[in-house]
C-alpha cells in the first residue's frame, strides 16, 4: 500500500494532476521496490511509460554508485522507445536535465552542473540516469531514471545531498512535482528544436567558463569548461588543447565532485 498522507507520492491522490503529453500518459505506482529501472522492464512498455515509487532498496546511480532511496524523494523511470526520432541518444539526458531544472526552479533557483545533475547552490537536489535498452526485440529504447530529492533528508555521508524541503524550509506535495517534471520534460520534448534546448540548458549550466576538473582515463585534468556542444558534449579547455568530452567525472571548482 502506498503511503496516502498529506504531500505523500501515492497513486489515490493524482486526480487532480494529469499527464500533458505522452511522458507519464500511463504510470505505475510502488511502494518499495528495488529500482524503477528492474520495474519498468517487466512491464508491457509504450512511449511515455513511467514507473515511480515511494523507496528503491537498490537504486543506482551514474558510474557504478548507488542512489539513496529514502521515503521523501521521488523515484522515477520513464521510457521513450523511439528517442532517436527526435534527438540523438546523449542529447536526451541534456532534454531531461533541462526539463527538471524548469520544473524545479519555480520551487527554488537551481543549476544545471554538466551533464545532469541538478544543483540548488553547491548541492545535489536530483541526479539522472538514462540507459538505452532494446524493448520487443532490437527496438531502440531510452529508460530514463530520475530520483529527486523532494522531502527526505540524508545522513553526514552525503554532505553535497539537500533536498527541496531543506532548500525552500516548505513540504512539497510530491505528487504535483512528479507530474511537473514529467509535464516540463514532455513539452520540451515534444515543442523544442536542439538549438533551443541547447540554448537554455547553457543558461543554466554551472560549468560554463568555470574551472573544471575532470576524471579522464583515470587520471586527473584541471581546465575549463568553454562550451556545451550541439551533441551536448562539453568542450574541455587543458590549457595545451580543447576537446570534447562525452559523459565522466566533472568536478566544479566550488561545489561538490
Ligand atoms: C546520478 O548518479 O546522479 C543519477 C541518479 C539516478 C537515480 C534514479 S532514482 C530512479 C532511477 N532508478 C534508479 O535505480 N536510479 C534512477
Amino acid at each position: 500500500m502506498l503511503t496516502d498522507i498529506n504531500n505523500k507520492l501515492s497513486r489515490n491522490k493524482t486526480e487532480s494532476f494529469k499527464p500533458n503529453g505522452i511522458i507519464g500518459s500511463k504510470v505505475f505506482f510502488y511502494d518499495e521496490i528495488t529500482s524503477t529501472f528492474d520495474k519498468i522492464k517487466e512491464l508491457p512498455i509504450e512511449n511515455g511509460t513511467t514507473v515511480v515509487c515511494t523507496t528503491q532498496t537498490s537504486g543506482s546511480g551514474r558510474l557504478g554508485r548507488s542512489w539513496e532511496s529514502s521515503e521523501g524523494g521521488i523515484y522515477l523511470t520513464f521510457a521513450l522507445t523511439n528517442p532517436c526520432e527526435k534527438f540523438d541518444m546523449p542529447f536526451i539526458t541534456i532534454v531531461c536535465a533541462l526539463g527538471v531544472a524548469k520544473a524545479l526552479n519555480k520551487y527554488s533557483p537551481c543549476d544545471i552542473k554538466w551533464p545532469n545533475d541538478i544543483i540548488s547552490g553547491t548541492k545535489k537536489l536530483c541526479g539522472i540516469l538514462t540507459k538505452n535498452t532494446a524493448v520487443s526485440g532490437s527496438v531502440a529504447c531510452a529508460l530514463v531514471g530520475i530520483g529527486v530529492n523532494a522531502n527526505n533528508s540524508f545522513s553526514k555521508a552525503l554532505p553535497y545531498a539537500s533536498s527541496l524541503k531543506a532548500v525552500t524550509g516548505k513540504e512539497i506535495d510530491e505528487n504535483k512535482l512528479f507530474f511537473e517534471i514529467l509535464n516540463s520534460i514532455d513539452y520540451i520534448y515534444s515543442n523544442y528544436s536542439q538549438d533551443m534546448v541547447l540554448s537554455e540548458y547553457k543558461k543554466h549550466c554551472i560549468n560554463l567558463g568555470r574551472e573544471v576538473t575532470l576524471v579522464y582515463e583515470g587520471k586527473e585534468v584541471t581546465g575549463v569548461c568553454k562550451d556545451i556542444l550541439p551533441d551536448g558534449s562539453m568542450l574541455f579547455d587543458d590549457g595545451e588543447s580543447t576537446f570534447a568530452v562525452c559523459s565522466g567525472e566533472v568536478s566544479v571548482k566550488g561545489i561538490y565532485s
